[in-house]
């Protein structure tokens, strides 16, 4: 199994630098990259490529190689037919290299290219979980970023790829992405390994409203001080910094919600009693014994209920760590 693994990865690697190659060569790709401002240099840094319109532009390079096109089908970069032919998975595509903390490719993510695609197309393709790439401990953006992550002992939480590139030119070196907005416990785990401090730049539409609460929620628990930024309804960091600048950006982070409070917000827009139930979920998973009681109280002073009510029925969790946490 570890040389299907290795096999795999060679053959990521091969495509990381085929798909790299073809946006050097087509015009139309370069200028969508252009459109969305991406700059050369960070291209480069990600390793940005392009898969062009060919069903055997790879399953070709993979054959020639003497590659087992089982094992690429398997790693996802190429599909078998039903008459047992391998073609390409991704056609026409923004390739973004999706890579381990060492930088090696493990999986990828493709953008449609409007001028290319008839409408019909998923916005993103993206490598489904294969004996290399798990998808729910993956951050995207990790390779670069963890070096400022250790340095600024605070990392950045986006969405999308695009996001992560954006901060990337804007000067932001410690931001990653979750790739969708589920945030599964191992990636929490992950980042919880990296840093204590974790501001999240989700985007400003409901779904990352929505998704912001629950990663806050799934933080807090672990000792992890968490502040949300919160972006006009229309927005994501990408557009934003793009669209209205880093200025404004520095004025919402300014002004960005402690994530217990965010989480309180959120909590009263919804019916008292789903408020008083997540808060109960919520202070049963606490894992710091010293911050049940500031965010019990800190919970039902927002909520406008009887702390002691509250409390009724969570068992506390009493592990000891040695965590401490600015959650004011
Ligand atoms: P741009 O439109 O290029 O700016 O992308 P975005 O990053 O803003 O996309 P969006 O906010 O819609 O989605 C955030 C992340 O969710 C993306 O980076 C993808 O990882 C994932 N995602 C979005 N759309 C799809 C989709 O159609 N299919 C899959 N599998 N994932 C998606
Ligand atoms: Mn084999
Ligand atoms: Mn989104
Ligand atoms: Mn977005
Ligand atoms: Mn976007």
């Amino acid at each position: 199994q570890v040389s299907h693994k290795q096999e795999m990865m060679k053959m990521h690697e091969i495509a990381t630098h085929h798909f790299r190659q073809n946006l050097q060569k087509s015009d139309i790709v370069r200028k969508y990259v252009q459109e969305r401002q991406i700059a050369p240099e960070t291209l480069e840094r990600f390793g940005i490529g392009f898969s062009s319109d060919s069903w055997q532009a790879l399953a070709d390079i993979f054959k020639r190689s003497g590659f087992d096109l089982d094992i690429a089908a398997e790693c996802g970069l190429l599909m078998k037919s039903k008459n047992g032919r391998y073609y390409d998975r991704f056609r026409n595509r923004l390739m973004f290299p999706i890579r381990d903390v060492n930088g090696r490719t493990i999986a990828f993510g493709g953008r449609v290219i409007p001028a290319l695609d008839d409408g019909e197309s998923a916005k993103y393709l993206n490598t489904n979980g294969t004996p290399i790439y798990k998808k729910s401990q993956q951050l995207f953006g990790l390779d670069v970023a963890r070096r400022s992550v250790t340095a600024q002992k605070n990392i950045m939480i986006t969405e999308g790829y695009m996001d992560v590139l954006t901060l990337y030119q804007f000067g932001y070196t410690n931001a990653v992405a979750c790739l969708g907005t589920s945030f599964p416990e191992e990636q929490v785990k992950r980042i919880t390994e990296l840093s204590k401090n974790v501001e999240l730049l989700f985007d400003g539409d409901n779904p990352g409203r929505e998704a912001a609460f629950k990663a806050c929620g799934k933080l807090l628990v672990k000792g992890i001080s968490c502040k949300v930024v919160l972006f006009p309804p229309e927005d994501d960091i990408d557009s934003l910094l793009k669209g209205k600048g880093k200025e404004l950006f520095e004025n919402l982070r300014e002004n960005r919600t402690e994530g217990l409070s965010f989480c309180i917000q959120t909590l009263k827009k919804r019916s008292p009693k789903d408020a008083i139930e997540w808060s109960r979920e919520f202070l049963g998973q606490i894992e710091m014994p010293e911050l049940f009681q500031p965010m019990a109280s800190k919970l039902a002073l927002g909520l406008g209920i009887d702390e002691a009510e509250l409390r009724l029925g969570v068992v506390e969790q009493k592990k000891t760590q040695n965590t401490r946490m600015n959650f004011q």
